[in-house]
């Protein structure tokens, strides 16, 4: 079968190399020069000294090679254009994601909202996923059953290419998932592990009694424990428990295993090859399994993520890779190879710290938590970026905030329990439509789901006034986004106000996952809402669109122009400074406050108001927006 991994000739590279035109060949042969001395250092590292990993790094070279070579012209071009500006991805990036059939039907639907997303100064596309899932439940798309085939019920081959090219010649970037962690159980590999094929069991990763499974849990978080609690599933075909960190039908992939690292990694770079420009690297602090530690973010994660940077840097070294680590703040510089081991790793990662807090931070009307978040959150290395967002198609989950909310006192947990009460809407006094995630418990804080409005209260208003604070409070964790990312995300739907997925469509949707709560169907009168001035979609999209206008237009706002708290003196504020020239001010309070913004200046900022300021030359501060 095609996956079944032969063992390489020596220097099956450079025979790969001679079949490669000259010009490739030469400027291959550079990049390998780059690249090979920390290949070979991270694969020895995570796999030991000898001749499997001599056999490994051949392979995988051999595979980079080898779709370097058939790369297309367009997409080989454009690699060579991108390592000339390696900043090419961090000047006036902004983001969007969806879902490709909520979004748009399926991928040709895609191609018919460009314009729509180009009005938004979007960059860059998230799709979930959109290779073929698993049948029946397989969690939004994350149970893949074939990396590389694209979901029939979303389109061919032919519609992916399609749409990688209108997108790329509208300057957008098409980033595709890359579930790295697991794989649907009914993936081939998984099909030929249950039907006793030693080498396809060997991908997973399993225990064989209960005494191990218990041993194992100890020391696990559990990710979904209302829906599917624990980390393994028994398969009495294979009388052994699989390691299922997230649903029993996700099988987690065994990265000791060299093979698995080969065979992902190949399908990925070949995955680039259709001109996918970004990967989403899924549940990547997952990967490595530790006795004893509550196997995330071991060294051995960031060892085989440089790995595979160095990989696409020979194959394809146009392509970005994002971390999808949802862990606490401090954990995340890792992923731009900031850890133990430096070097070059992901160029981009989601701040959900960052996220999770500025949501702390509204429910409270205090910034402290998110003020931390801020002041743990160190400069990233050139040439990478924090993604920030306000919302995205998973909960909310308050427990990455916990080493922040702790060092602030006693009452930390608390806080985290308070602000998934208020987000449920079962605080007194709250404005929010949305619902625990994962817990009926009134004593944990998980995740909290909802669209944003919902959560911001536009759809509890019932005066003019409520309205409009709800309004406020969008914008101003929009700006918040907008302000400190290196690349703004925005989730489908948010741009226009869009609410809670209806019962009726819940109730037509496949399994009882809380999350689709905030994965409604676009809705196109909304979106023909937003033409009309004065609407509320008017004004949450004009200000978006001026958001993203000011991005392009100011160097300060560049992915890795550092981002500092500064002190505001007022608890219900959060100032920041962004490189010399910027500076911002976040108003959580309903009421309003004069601010100190320096340089002898006060400014009154009105309830949930934000204010961009740029120092001038005269050294007074000119608002740019609020
Ligand atoms: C990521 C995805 C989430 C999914 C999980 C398992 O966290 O964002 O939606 O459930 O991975 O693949």
């Amino acid at each position: 079968m095609s996956s079944s991994v032969s063992v390489p000739k020596a220097s099956a590279w450079r025979v790969a190399l001679m079949n490669a035109s000259p010009d490739r060949a030469d400027e291959l042969a550079k990049r390998i020069a780059q690249q090979l001395p920390i290949l070979q250092n991270r694969l020895s590292r995570t796999y030991g000294e000898g001749n499997q990993v001599e056999e490994l790094t051949e392979q995988l070279l051999a595979a980079a090679v080898d779709i370097a070579r058939k790369r297309s012209q367009a997409l080989w071009d454009l690699d060579l254009s991108r390592q000339s500006q390696p900043h090419w991805h961090q000047k006036g990036a902004v983001g969007y994601t969806a879902y490709v059939d909520h979004f748009a039907g399926n991928l040709r639907g895609v191609v018919d909202r460009i314009d729509y997303l180009k009005s938004l100064g979007v960059t860059y596309l998230h799709l979930l996923p959109f290779f073929k899932a698993a049948e029946g439940p397989n969690d939004g798309g994350f149970a893949v059953a074939n990396f590389e085939v694209v979901e029939p019920r979303l389109g061919t081959q032919a519609d992916l290419q399609l749409l990688t090219q209108a997108l790329r010649a509208a300057g957008i970037s098409l980033c595709s998932d890359f579930v790295l962690n697991h794989v649907a159980h009914d993936h081939e590999w998984a099909v030929e592990a249950r039907n006793g094929n030693p080498e396809f069991q060997n991908f997973f990763c399993m225990a064989h009694s209960q005494a191990e499974v218990d041993g194992w849990e100890k020391n696990l978080p559990q990710i979904f424990p209302d829906t599917a609690p624990g980390n393994f599933t028994y398969q009495p075909s294979l009388k052994a428990w699989v390691w299922t960190t997230f649903y029993p039908y996700q099988w987690d992939l065994n990265y000791a295993n060299p093979k698995v690292f080969f065979e992902v990694v190949s399908a990925m770079m070949r995955v680039a090859n259709m001109g996918v420009e970004a990967f989403r690297l899924d549940s990547t602090g997952f990967l490595w399994k530790r006795e004893g530690t509550n196997c995330q973010n071991q060294p051995e994660v960031h060892w085989l993520l440089q790995a595979m940077r160095a990989l696409m840097e020979i194959a394809c070294p146009g392509v970005l890779l994002k971390a999808e680590a949802i862990m606490p703040t401090h954990q995340l510089p890792p992923y731009f190879g900031l850890g133990e081991t430096p070097g070059p790793e992901c160029h981009l990662a989601y701040h959900s710290s960052m996220m999770a807090a500025s949501w702390v931070a509204l429910a409270e009307e205090n910034v402290s938590i998110l003020q931390a978040v801020m002041q743990n959150t160190p400069a990233v290395p050139q040439g990478s970026s924090w993604l920030t967002y306000v919302r995205c198609h998973d909960d909310i989950g308050w427990n990455v905030l916990r080493p922040e909310a702790q060092a602030l006192g006693d009452t930390h947990y608390q806080r985290l329990l308070n602000a998934s009460h208020f987000f449920a809407g079962i605080a007194p006094g709250s404005y929010a439509q949305g619902a625990s995630f994962q817990t009926t418990d009134l004593q944990t804080a998980h995740g909290t789901n909802g669209m944003a409005s919902a959560l911001v209260g536009m759809y509890s208003a019932s005066t003019p006034a409520d309205s409009q604070l709800a309004l406020d409070r969008l914008l101003l964790l929009q700006s918040l986004s907008y302000f400190t990312g290196g690349l703004p995300l925005l989730y489908m739907g948010d741009e226009l106000g869009m609410g809670n997925t209806s019962a009726e469509v819940l109730a037509a949707r496949q399994g009882p996952d809380g999350r689709e709560l905030h994965r409604p169907n676009w809705q196109e009168a909304l979106a023909q809402l937003r033409k009309q001035e004065g609407s509320v979609q008017h004004r949450i999209f004009s200000k978006l669109q001026a958001f993203a206008q000011l991005r392009k237009s100011l160097t300060a706002f560049h992915g890795d122009v550092p981002v500092n708290a500064i002190e505001s003196k007022h608890p219900t504020v959060l100032a920041l400074q962004r490189g010399a020239e910027l500076k911002g001010f976040f108003n959580f309070s309903r009421l309003p406050v004069d601010q100190d913004v320096g340089n002898g200046q006060t400014l009154a900022i009105k309830p949930y108001g934000f204010v961009w300021l740029q120092s001038s030359s005269s050294a007074t501060l000119r608002t740019l927006i609020d």
